[in-house]
């Protein structure tokens, strides 16, 4: 292995503040690297573009420690230990592999459609607006300032999605409350701190699938609890876990692309001016604007930096080195997003570029199902942000600015600002 390469912890939130560098040397000088993580287990990570895409590809790669063939007289792969409770958690399509993750899909994809998301966008512009209202009621806002992460870019995608689930507007407060201690939860201790909130949030769910079955609504549960393909349904374990998975994918990456977006404008302030004038722009180039906007800002916070858990089901050869198998293998998106080899001047944020396939969302079977909706959310509130707020700028240093400690998300704990 490389040993010019920096012992770095890339959970922390010193690192998130500034993981470029790293990466660079990375894609340079080892594409293929062992680290090793904060709970002493070695990572194989693969940081260049085109290895990354492949890689997400891979058959021998796999998501579920259960699908690495074993020898005779081997022991069992080690896996997390998690309480009994939030067992069928575990059955969600994120954490499995082939067939099994392809049926969840197909029964998911038959309800959470393209149609279903363009038909949020005038919830999603009245719920930006009804956060920005009562953000900016607080006398002080333009003086002392406010966290626009709390106070928009978290609550947005936790309403939408309760919304599109079916909770009831009377059952909001408690749901964000719940739902909130999954976004803290980053280490086995916060996790213990977290099981109250949780196992309420189950509770709560199981109690709304049971609902539904006996009184069918116009909602996401609804759609899950009737999904039928060739006489295959979900069962309401399988439902819950399908719930959990929607509600924690769709907001914990949604508030860092709107958070972080902001902050890489607020960072960039010529591109940032650019942005104000295209959207006094007229309407057909407006729209045209925000989506390359949303789709840089995509690519250059990349708000999962690493992809989730996989491990070699084989020994993989890359690079003239062997991946053995059993390794747990880290796929760096936002790396791959910033290979010089595939993207011109990757570190310059270009909110007109083009060829823009980034690998923010992904890549392969388990390419983002939430996508369309990530992207509906961020193209409604930042310009939304962006045109209240026309003097919105941040209150503190932007080095002062303090990261979350995690793997796979990269995401600010606040974002001051002031309006
Ligand atoms: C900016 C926002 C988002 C980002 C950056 C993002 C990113 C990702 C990435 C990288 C993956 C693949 C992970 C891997 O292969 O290791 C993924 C999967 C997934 N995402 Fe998102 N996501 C976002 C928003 C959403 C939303 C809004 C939802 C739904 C409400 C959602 C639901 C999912 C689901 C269900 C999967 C698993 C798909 C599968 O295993 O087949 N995501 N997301």
């Amino acid at each position: 292995m490389n040993n010019k390469i920096p012992l770095v912890n890339i959970a922390s939130p010193a690192f998130h503040a500034n993981p470029l560098p790293f990466y660079r040397q990375l894609r340079d000088e080892a594409p293929v690297h062992v680290l090793t993580l904060p709970d002493k287990r070695p990572l194989w990570m693969v940081s260049r573009y085109d290895d990354v895409a492949a890689l997400l590809r891979d058959e021998r790669i796999v998501k579920s420690p259960a699908n690495v063939p074993q020898l005779p007289g081997e022991k069992p792969m080690k896996t997390m230990w998690i309480p009994a409770f939030m067992r069928p958690l575990t059955q969600n399509m994120l954490d499995l592999d082939g067939a099994h993750h392809a049926r969840l899909r197909t029964l998911v994809h038959r309800v959470f459609t393209p149609k279903l998301i363009e038909q949020m966008r005038a919830d999603v512009e009245a719920i930006t607006h009804r956060l920005l209202d009562s953000a900016l009621v607080q006398p002080r806002a333009s003086t002392d300032g406010f966290d626009l992460l709390q106070a928009v870019a978290l609550p947005l995608p936790v309403a939408v999605i309760a919304k599109i689930l079916g909770v009831s507007a009377d059952d909001y407060k408690k749901f964000a409350r719940w739902a909130n201690a999954f976004v803290g939860a980053t280490n086995t201790l916060d996790m213990l701190t977290a099981i109250p909130n949780i196992w309420q949030l189950m509770r709560y769910f199981r109690r709304m699938i049971a609902h539904r079955k006996a009184n069918p609504r116009d909602d996401l549960i609804t759609a899950l609890v009737q999904a039928q393909e060739n006489n295959d349904k979900l069962t309401d374990d399988e439902v819950l876990a399908m719930t959990i998975l929607l509600l924690t994918a769709g907001f914990e990456t949604t508030v860092n692309l709107i958070s972080s977006g902001l902050l890489t404008l607020l960072q960039h302030p010529a591109q940032l001016a650019q942005l104000r004038e295209g959207l006094r722009g007229p309407a057909a180039s407006r729209d045209v604007f925000v989506r390359s906007t949303i789709e840089e800002l995509l690519r250059f916070t990349s708000p999962v930096s690493l992809g989730t858990d996989r491990y070699a089901a084989a020994d993989i050869e890359l690079h003239g080195i062997t991946i053995p198998r059993g390794s747990f293998v880290g796929a760096s998106l936002i790396s791959a997003n910033h290979d010089e080899r595939r993207f011109r001047q990757p570190e310059t944020l270009d909110l007109d570029r083009q060829d823009n396939r980034h690998l923010s969302f992904g890549n392969g079977v388990h390419y983002c199902l939430g996508a369309p909706l990530a992207r509906l959310e961020a193209a409604i509130a930042i310009p939304a942000i962006l045109e209240r707020l026309p003097n919105l700028r941040l209150a503190v240093p932007a080095a002062q600015l303090q990261w979350r400690r995690s793997l796979v998300i990269r995401g600010l704990k606040a974002l001051p600002v002031q309006a």
